[in-house]
């Protein structure tokens, strides 16, 4: 039988498929659609201090082969999804995954503190790489040095084994994934979107109320992957890939580049069911190409 389980810091898995942060809200919606309990863990939507309404519409727009989102974290703010959402998501079998973001460290460290003791939250994600947000945020996810200092108050402050989310949008992503593991992270997370930009014709200016969005899905895969296959040389952390995964062979051609698990984003929006789906054909795509476990695929594509 092919062994899809998979250990990482705070996180047994019974697969390496779990939905990526903000394309999946709390789960409430896809509930409707099949039984959570198949996913191998699920990480939340963005918390923040206080509540979010996001950005002004419009702020998601289709691409060619993706979509620009500026949403803005949307979203109840940590002590509601704490008393709200978690509650719900408990009731699931798979460990859970708090996306935390914040515009100072200090709001880092407050929400990061928060989730201390919250039963089933078993790691967190820090998202330094949110490109929507522009309101008094430093840049954690282009600088070094600020990702590393967040990264270890973050730690200082948390019992959770934290996964820090990179931002595609630096030259030196290497640089990034060195800095954060040397600050104490226990995994890394890869990759956000990519900022771009889509002009309304008929308008004559760009599309979005923000002006610029980030764009996902299977445009920003092969960046995702070159990523994730050249920082996985220089760290020894765990790599949950994301970026345009939307089928099982997307999967094993991330574990082939290096991560040990993989979120599904925008392929939520294209199908609600992709998840399943991948999880129910990857025994095949594994055994297609002579696996007999996902640990066994992680690393196996470099040279
Ligand atoms: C509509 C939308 C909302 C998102 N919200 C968040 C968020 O709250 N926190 C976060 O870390 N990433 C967020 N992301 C980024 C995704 O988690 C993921 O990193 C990115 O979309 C790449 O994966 P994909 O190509 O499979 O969508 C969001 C992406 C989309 C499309």
């Amino acid at each position: 039988m092919t062994q899809l389980s998979v250990n990482l810091p705070g996180l047994s898995l019974k697969n390496p498929v779990m939905p990526a942060s903000g394309c999946f809200g709390f789960g409430r919606e896809y509930s409707e659609f099949y039984d959570l309990n198949q996913l191998g863990a699920v990480i939340m939507k963005a918390a923040t201090g206080e509540v979010r309404y996001g950005n002004k519409t419009p702020r998601v727009a289709e691409t060619s082969s993706g979509m620009l989102n500026a949403i803005g974290l949307q979203n109840p703010g940590v002590d509601k999804i704490i008393s709200r959402e978690v509650p719900f998501l408990a009731e699931y079998n798979m460990p859970i995954i708090a996306n935390v973001a914040g515009s100072t460290i200090e709001e880092y460290v407050m929400i990061a503190s928060a989730f201390n003791n919250t039963e089933h939250v078993k790691a967190l994600e820090l998202n330094i790489s949110c490109p929507n947000v522009k309101e008094g945020g430093i840049q954690f996810g282009t600088d070094p040095d600020m990702a590393a200092e967040v990264t270890e108050k973050v730690k200082t402050a948390s019992d959770l084994p934290v996964y820090v989310k990179l931002s595609p949008n630096v030259s030196d992503i290497v640089g990034m994934a060195k800095a954060v593991e040397a600050a104490g992270a226990d995994g890394l997370s890869m990759i956000n979107t990519i900022t771009g930009m889509q002009i309304n014709l008929s308008a004559k200016k760009p599309l979005l109320a923000n002006q610029t969005g980030g764009l996902s899905g299977g445009a920003i895969k092969p960046v995702a992957i070159r990523m994730i296959y050249e920082v996985k040389q220089h760290v020894s952390i765990p790599i949950i890939g994301m970026g345009g995964v939307s089928t099982a062979e997307d999967v094993l051609e991330f574990l082939l580049a290096g991560a040990n698990a993989v979120a599904v984003g925008t392929a939520n929006f294209q199908n609600p069911y992709v998840c399943p789906e991948l999880i129910e054909n990857l025994p095949n795509v594994l055994r297609q190409y002579g696996f007999d476990s996902v640990t066994d695929a992680v690393g196996k594509g470099h040279v």
